[in-house]
């Protein structure tokens, strides 16, 4: 398994699982058999609702002998109702204690976008613009939890590098990590170059066109990223699957990779992925079919008239 370095010699696995829509009743046998399968990296989130039974899965197979819980790289990340520098601790402390752990590998700001906790899903939400809590706040707090040993790396998500760069700029302790939307519509090539000279790894979420893909892509002229006939051919060519040539993809650009599934054999199949090559051809011509297409494109932060919209969301 290819792996991420980080600056002080730790290292993450190139293939994580995703868990976001990752049922209930779902997601605990999905975990035990992505441990079963070799799987040793997961990507969590308290907004995702599901950590509680990804703890008991983890558990169990600590109980169980799979695996110890330092052979693990386990991800989560801090809600937007949670930026104000004092609710940074009591955030990640919820997270530790449904996933039942004492540390996390890595904690990630998920959205650069802040909004006053709610009492209820239901209740409308009331957006804190950036001024008002500023990223460098959130980001000072998450530096105190690195200190502290609650997590041992801390990073970001859906940062655009004019926000990474405020942050490099302003910090010593910079972001270990961008996590944002990758694959081959949306390849954030110079995203790409500005981490690879700053030292700041990628993880491509939605890596195989997202769990939310169909929704979106109802009545638009773009293809499921999977049905996309380059990749099927590619996928025919290297005796593949169209989800592992993704994956496959994302690794050999030197990204981490976080594809989402609950059924076994395609967790076995896009764990396999994580040990295969694409040609230099195929990478080239995957090249050529970037379309700046998000799937997660932030617009539900750009609604009831709040601070935020997409172009100060992704500054572009
Ligand atoms: N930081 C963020 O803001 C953010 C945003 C989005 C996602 N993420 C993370 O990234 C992870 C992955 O992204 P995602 O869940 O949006 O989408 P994804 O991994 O691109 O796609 C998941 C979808 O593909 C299906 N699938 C999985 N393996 C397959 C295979 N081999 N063949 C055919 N279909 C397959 C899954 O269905 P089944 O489960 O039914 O197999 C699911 O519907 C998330 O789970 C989450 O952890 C982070």
């Amino acid at each position: 398994m290819q792996e991420l370095e980080f600056r002080n010699g730790d290292k993450m696995p190139a293939l994580g699982l995703g868990t976001w829509l990752s049922k209930p009743g779902e997601v605990y046998k999905a975990i035990l058999e992505a441990i079963r399968i070799g799987y040793r990296h997961f990507d969590c989130a308290h907004i995702y609702a599901n950590e509680s039974e990804i703890g008991e899965a983890f558990q169990q197979a600590f109980k169980e002998g799979l695996v110890r819980r330092e052979e693990l790289w386990i991800t989560s990340k801090l809600w937007c109702d949670a930026h104000q520098k004092e609710a940074v601790l009591p955030a990640l402390q919820t997270t530790l204690k449904h996933l039942q752990l004492d540390y996390l590998d890595l904690y990630l700001i998920h959205w650069p976008v802040a909004y006053h906790k709610r009492n209820s899903p239901k209740d409308p939400i009331v957006f804190i613009s950036l001024d008002e809590i500023p990223l460098q706040e959130t980001w000072q707090a998450m530096i105190e939890l690195k200190k502290e040993g609650l997590c041992k790396h801390i990073g970001v998500s859906n940062f655009s590098i004019s926000k990474l760069q405020l942050l490099i700029d302003q910090f010593e302790v910079q972001p270990e990590m961008n996590q944002i939307e990758l694959h081959p519509y949306l390849q954030q090539k110079e995203m790409l170059e500005f981490c690879n000279k700053q030292g700041i790894h990628l993880t491509a979420y939605s890596p195989l066109g997202s769990a939310a893909a169909e929704q979106k892509l109802e009545g638009s002229d773009i293809i499921s990223l999977m049905k996309h006939p380059l990749i099927q051919k590619i996928a025919k060519q290297h005796q593949l699957s169209s989800a592992q040539v993704l994956i496959a993809w994302a690794i050999q650009r030197g990204t981490a990779v976080i594809p989402k599934s609950v059924h076994p054999q395609r967790l076995q199949q896009n764990f396999e992925a994580s040990q295969t090559l694409l040609s230099n051809l195929s990478m080239g011509q995957i090249d050529q079919i970037d379309l700046h297409y998000r799937f997660i494109d932030g617009t539900f932060w750009t609604r009831d008239e709040g601070p935020y919209t997409l172009q100060n969301l992704w500054d572009e």
